[in-house]
């Protein structure tokens, strides 16, 4: 008989099983050994993470800490302005712990000053303004110096036209000749005119008289609208008309390195001061001029904003507020009309007095107090000028004081872009300083 199968097999597979145990006790040992050490690792890793949680954990805290603390500070700080008053000029709270220096920047004080407009249209208020809004606006506010068209009285500048003469040895470069940006002419005129009363513009205004100046320009129909939407689109005359210079010999390679700081001098000496004359330009110039600022007169820009007044007036202003009545009594009549001549370098851009004076973009204004209003011949005036002349009537103190104090109300549709002398010392001293000069 034959063995049956198991009995043959079973003492081989026995055999094997025997080795495989002893392989797989011998695996499982290594496998421990390794599982011990990984297991080991693992734990140095969690106390490590521990230890990293609990330092981030006590970091956050403190920085909570901190922030709640900077936060009580500025809510004093704010509590502190609203008590004053909000009194943006108030001297700042004095800062524990740090130099006690400055403070800052409130976001209102920032925004006054962020107020740059690109040519993407970065920077542009929302708002809009139409050709004949412009129109408007610009007869005005801009038409007694730049003219009714644009076109440019006397000597101010002329912002239409030029457009074939930019090749010219004598080239009329205008705002739709020659500048490549709109930008910069709702930035410019924003920020500096009309020419004197820079600022008073609003933002609705400044699109409408931009419109009004492409349409002087024919860039525009007279149903054109300028906004913040369309303006980025506009294309000026002009764009392509400038490129950067890179010749590695001139300024833009200089500049673009590393500046030199070697050889400085050791002190710096302020020899010299751009002063604004406030005159009408002399022929084909500007009249920012060189000058020596020795003289308190000189009109100087000031921080406190677009101003003729030169510093030293300013200073007499403020004692003569503070002091009203008595320096009132106590004047001879010489301080008054001193203090009339300063006031008069709000004027003087547009009107001449003195020996030989011309008409400028104002009628000469000698020997006025008395005068025939409208009077002076060879000077265009306005509408309201010209009836009032025809009536026969004169220019006395008591109309002077009125047409002064706000010259648009008295004699509607003048053309003479002054908003008025608000403070009647002013208005006082700049009468009695016309009054003493001839004819
Ligand atoms: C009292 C006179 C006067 C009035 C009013 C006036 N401007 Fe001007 N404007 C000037 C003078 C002066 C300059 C040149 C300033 C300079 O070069 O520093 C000028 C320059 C400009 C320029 C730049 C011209 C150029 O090509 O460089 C523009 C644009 C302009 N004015 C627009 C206006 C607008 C718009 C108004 C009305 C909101 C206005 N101006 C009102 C006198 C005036
Ligand atoms: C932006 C230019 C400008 C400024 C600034 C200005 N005026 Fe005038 N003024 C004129 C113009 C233009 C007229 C003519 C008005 C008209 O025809 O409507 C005029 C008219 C006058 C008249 C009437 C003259 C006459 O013959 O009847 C007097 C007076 C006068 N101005 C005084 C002053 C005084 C004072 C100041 C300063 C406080 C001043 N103006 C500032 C432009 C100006």
């Amino acid at each position: 008989m034959s063995k049956p199968l198991s009995q043959i097999f079973l003492p081989a597979i026995g055999g094997t099983a025997l080795m495989l145990a002893v392989a797989v006790v011998v695996a499982e040992r290594n496998y421990g050994d390794n599982q011990i050490a990984t297991l080991e690792r693992q734990v140095v890793q969690v106390s490590e993470r521990a230890e990293k949680a609990r330092a981030t954990g006590q970091a956050e805290a403190a920085r909570v800490g901190e922030l709640e603390a900077e936060i009580a500070e500025i809510q004093a700080a704010a509590a502190l302005r609203v008590a004053t008053g909000s009194n943006l000029t108030a001297p700042a709270p004095e800062a524990e712990g740090a130099y006690g220096l400055g403070r800052a920047a409130l976001v209102e004080e920032i925004a006054a000053w962020d107020v740059d407009v690109l040519p993407d249209g970065r920077g542009l208020p929302e708002g809009k303004g139409d050709v004949w809004t412009g129109e408007e606006v610009f007869a005005d506010r801009c038409a007694s110096c730049h003219g009714d068209f644009a076109e440019g009285v006397d000597n101010w500048p002329v912002l239409a036209g030029g457009f074939d003469t930019l090749g010219d040895e004598d080239p009329v470069k205008t705002v739709g000749s020659y500048w490549p940006h709109l930008s910069t002419a709702w930035d410019y005129i924003s920020r500096s005119m009309p020419f004197g009363e820079a600022g008073t513009l609003t933002a609705d205004e400044t699109y409408a008289i931009v419109a009004y100046i492409l349409y002087s320009n024919d860039l525009v129909d007279e149903d054109f609208e300028l906004n913040h939407e369309n303006f980025a689109d506009f294309n000026m005359y002009n764009m392509d008309g400038f490129v950067i210079d890179d010749r590695p010999d001139l300024e833009y390679a200089a500049w673009r390195s590393e500046p030199c700081m070697e050889n400085c001098k050791d002190e710096v000496k302020i020899t010299m001061r751009s002063v604004f004359l406030v005159e009408t330009p002399p022929e084909g110039g500007s009249n920012s001029v060189m000058n020596h600022a020795a003289g308190e007169e000189l009109p100087s820009f000031t921080a406190a904003g677009p101003s003729f007044i030169p510093e030293g007036a300013k200073a007499t202003q403020a004692v003569a507020q503070d002091t009203a009545a008595p320096a009132a009594l106590a004047d001879d009549g010489a301080d008054l009309i001193a203090d009339g001549q300063k006031v008069f370098k709000k004027c003087a851009a547009c009107h001449k007095v003195g020996e030989g004076a011309k008409n400028a973009s104002g009628p000469q204004l000698n020997g006025i107090v008395g005068r025939t209003i409208g009077g002076v011949e060879g000077f265009k005036y306005s509408k309201v000028f010209q009836a009032a002349l025809e009536e026969g009537r004169v220019w006395d103190e008591a109309a002077l004081t009125e047409f002064l104090a706000k010259p648009k109300s008295y004699m509607k549709g003048t053309k003479m872009a002054f908003s008025g002398l608000k403070k009647e010392t002013d208005l006082t001293a700049v009468i009695a300083y016309l009054a003493s000069l001839g004819e």
